[in-house]
């Protein structure tokens, strides 16, 4: 369920690269990429992160491992749905605030996240989509794929077209992983 450790060095990186203050999380499952972003960012003091996922009970079961890490205090936890938490977040404040965001819950409705995460992440900011690869199905012809990849696979397919073509953006496709696909908003 979670992401390859070298994907979580890779987000690490990028993080302290770009210097970033404030980071969403759609997907958090039991935190290791949750922890992994939380050690990234600065220590003062501040919530850094909102982290945001449909079941708490995963996110409390690594929680432990959050805590004994010293990064607990910099996570916001929503229990949510995903796009119900970004409506709420841009009914609040409809100023962007994010600097990076990552995606990685239901991939067969990351457009519709992706319509609200431009709303939210800041021009400059990173919205980074897990699984964009799909386990390399997405090169694949249907017929090849397992019955119930399809749905996903489909989905991904039209956001990795979209994405590709909107001017709004610049995208890099990264193999890293399961693919990730990092947009960086232009306008
Ligand atoms: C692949 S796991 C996340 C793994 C995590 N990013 C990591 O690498 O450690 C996907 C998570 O998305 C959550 N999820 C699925 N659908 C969701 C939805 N509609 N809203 C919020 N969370 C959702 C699931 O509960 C699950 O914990």
């Amino acid at each position: 369920m979670q992401v390859p450790v070298d994907e979580g060095h890779f987000f690490s990186m990028l993080i302290k690269m770009m210097n970033a203050k404030n980071t969403l999380e759609l997907g958090v499952f039991t935190g290791y990429s949750l922890l992994t972003t939380a050690l990234a960012l600065p220590e003062d003091g501040r919530v850094y992160i909102t982290a945001i996922d449909i079941d708490k009970e995963a996110y409390e079961l690594g929680l432990e491992f959050i805590k004994n890490a010293g990064v607990g205090h910099k996570i916001n936890f929503i229990q949510s749905d995903g796009l119900q938490a970004l409506d709420n977040m841009m009914n609040k404040n409809p100023k962007p605030e994010f600097d990076f965001a990552f995606v990685d819950a239901n991939k067969t409705n990351y457009a519709d996240a992706y319509e609200r995460l431009m709303k939210l992440v800041k021009v400059g900011g990173i919205i980074a989509f897990d699984n964009t690869l799909w386990f390399g199905f997405v090169a694949e012809e249907e017929e090849s794929v397992p019955e119930h990849l399809r749905e996903c696979r489909k989905a991904l397919m039209e956001l990795n077209e979209q994405l590709a073509s909107d001017p709004h953006i610049e995208i890099s496709q990264v193999s890293i992983g399961d693919g990730v696909t990092l947009c960086r908003r232009l306008v």
